[in-house]
Parts: C-alpha cells; sequence; structure tokens
C-alpha cells in the first residue's frame, strides 16, 4: 500500500526521493568520496543491539536500505552471512562498490521500496541515516516484506554534530543551524522537513506492520582532528554549490567553526562521541 502524503508525491516513493536526490548535490563530482572519508560508521554497540533483537549473533542476510556509500553496510561484513546494500544515487552506488572488498556484500542500484530481493529473506532491514529520504509507508512495506518472523527493522540516525570541545561544539551547531535556516528560506527541500526524525517510530507503529517498536539511544566513540571535523562539516547536507552563493551566512559560519576548529584543537587528535538514536521494529 502507497500513502499519498508528502507535498509533490506521485504516487511512488521513487518520485519524493528522486527529487532529493537531484537537490541534494550528493551526485556532484568528489562528493562521494568525501562522504565516505569523513561521515562515520555505525558503532558496534549499534550492531550488537539489532542483533539480539533478531535473536541471532550471525545474520544470514542484512539489507541496507540508502545505503549511500556503504559506510553502513561495509560494518555488516563481518558479523553476517551476506550484505545487500540499496541505493538510488548511482555515484554513491559505485563508491560503495569500489570502497567495499569483501565477498560478503554486494549492491543494488535503485530504490528502496522495490528492492528486488526474496520475501522473508532478511534478519535484518536498516535504514541508516536514510529514512528521512524516502516515502515512509512504502518502503516499511518492502522492509516487513523483506523480513522473516521475529526479523528487525531499524530505522537510525548519528546526531550530526559530534560531541569534541564546547567552542567548537557550538561553532558546528550555529553552522548547521546557517544551513538549515538557508535552505528554508531558499526552499531547497530537505527530506526531514516533510518526514522529520522525531516521527519514525510513530511511522513504525502506525503501519501495523511490527509486533514491537521502541527506541534505542546509544553511541559511537572515536578520534578526530581539526582537519577531519571540516571534512565532517563540508558533507554534511550536500555541498555549498546548493546554495548557488545566496547563503553567504553558511560561508561565514563554516570559516568560523574552521577558525575555531584550528584555534581550539590545534595539531592534536581528540577524543569524540556521536549520539546515535535507533528506532526499531521487530516482526
Ligand atoms: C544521508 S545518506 C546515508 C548513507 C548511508 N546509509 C550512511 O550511513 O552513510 C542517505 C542516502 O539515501 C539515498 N536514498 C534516498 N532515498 C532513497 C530511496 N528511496 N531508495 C534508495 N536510496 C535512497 C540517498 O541517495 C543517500 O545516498
Amino acid at each position: 500500500m502507497r500513502a499519498d502524503s508528502s507535498p509533490g508525491y506521485d504516487g511512488r516513493v521513487t518520485g519524493f526521493s528522486r527529487r532529493l536526490i537531484d537537490r541534494s548535490g550528493y551526485e556532484g563530482e568528489g562528493f562521494a568520496s568525501d562522504y565516505d572519508r569523513y561521515r562515520p560508521s555505525p558503532p558496534e554497540v549499534l550492531l550488537a543491539v539489532l542483533m539480539t533483537h533478531a535473536g541471532t549473533d550471525h545474520p544470514q542476510l542484512v539489507v541496507d536500505l540508502g545505503c549511500g556509500t556503504g559506510l553502513s553496510t561495509r560494518a555488516w561484513a563481518g558479523h553476517a552471512e551476506r550484505v545487500i546494500g540499496v541505493e538510488a544515487n548511482a555515484r554513491m552506488v559505485a563508491r560503495a562498490r569500489a570502497a567495499s572488498g569483501a565477498a560478503n556484500l554486494e549492491f543494488i542500484e535503485g530504490f528502496a521500496d522495490e528492492t528486488g530481493i526474496g520475501s522473508e529473506s532478511a534478519d535484518i532491514v536498516t535504514c541508516a541515516q536514510s529514512f528521512h529520504w524516502m516515502e515512509p509507508a512504502p518502503v516499511l512495506a518492502e522492509a516487513a516484506r523483506l523480513l522473516r518472523r521475529g526479523g528487525v527493522f531499524a530505522a537510525y540516525d548519528y546526531d550530526v554534530v559530534p560531541v569534541i570541545q564546547p567552542d567548537v561544539d557550538a561553532a558546528f551547531t550555529a553552522h548547521v543551524a546557517a544551513r538549515s535556516a538557508a535552505r528554508s528560506r531558499l526552499g531547497i527541500e530537505a527530506g526531514g522537513a516533510t518526514w522529520p526524525k522525531s516521527k519514525h517510530i510513530d511511522q513504525i507503529r502506525a503501519s501495523g506492520l511490527f509486533r514491537f517498536a521502541r527506541e534505542v539511544q546509544c553511541h559511537g566513540e572515536g578520534t578526530i582532528d581539526a582537519r577531519r571535523l571540516i571534512g565532517l562539516a563540508h558533507s554534511i547536507g550536500g555541498p555549498r554549490a546548493l546554495f548557488d552563493g545566496r547563503a553567504p551566512e553558511v560561508d561565514a559560519t563554516l570559516a568560523t567553526l574552521h577558525a575555531t576548529a584550528e584555534r581550539q584543537l590545534g595539531d592534536r587528535t581528540w577524543p569524540t562521541v556521536t549520539g546515535y538514536t535507533c528506532r526499531l521494529g521487530i516482526k
């Protein structure tokens, strides 16, 4: 069943996602490789929670919907028998294939609501930082079709601003806020404006396709330096070319973040924590 609920929805989930992808700037030259270099991979604890809830420590199949460059797909290579990433942006798929050497990983170029993968074949289906790009009802229907009974659907997202140092965190938060205000002012569509992440759990419950649903918070730990932090900031929300020179506040807040990071972080590598919110639905 397909819901007709987002503005401009054309009867297919692909219409909504296609429009976002076309406007994302994610197809631009070099964006996929920088994305893959600077964005985080899911922490082991998150994978452990999903496996525990699916009742297995070695899933036969994990399907990762909206897998991007495969950061969220590759994480499963050492845990699952087989992992399939599904991604609609050809450049991201090409990067995912190039970056993944493991024989049990494969990538399908396609849309999350129509994967072509067999019914009841998956133990775990994930949407990592991608569910807000998708019309939820048809994607949840596809996830439920893919899952065996007792399998787990997870829509999880990380906090865009990592925890490092207060001045740096404040400058990063100001930059993200400036980007988001500029997008609204200039009418550049963002998935989260139509399908807020805070409502993912309600979507899962309202679908009626899962016998139990809950939210789980966890975090990943790592290290970061000023160069990586700036790389991460550049990868957030698509390239600045998206604004076509019409959002000087985005450039200004990025310059402030750059200067703050160099001043506060210096040449050192710092410990960092990234928060995750995971919404689970058990079939
Ligand atoms: C923010 S990225 C997340 C990528 C990856 N999961 C990660 O954790 O880094 C969201 C991705 O979802 C893809 N996407 C959006 N809508 C989609 C759809 N309906 N089907 C498949 N992929 C989609 C976008 O092209 C984009 O690469």
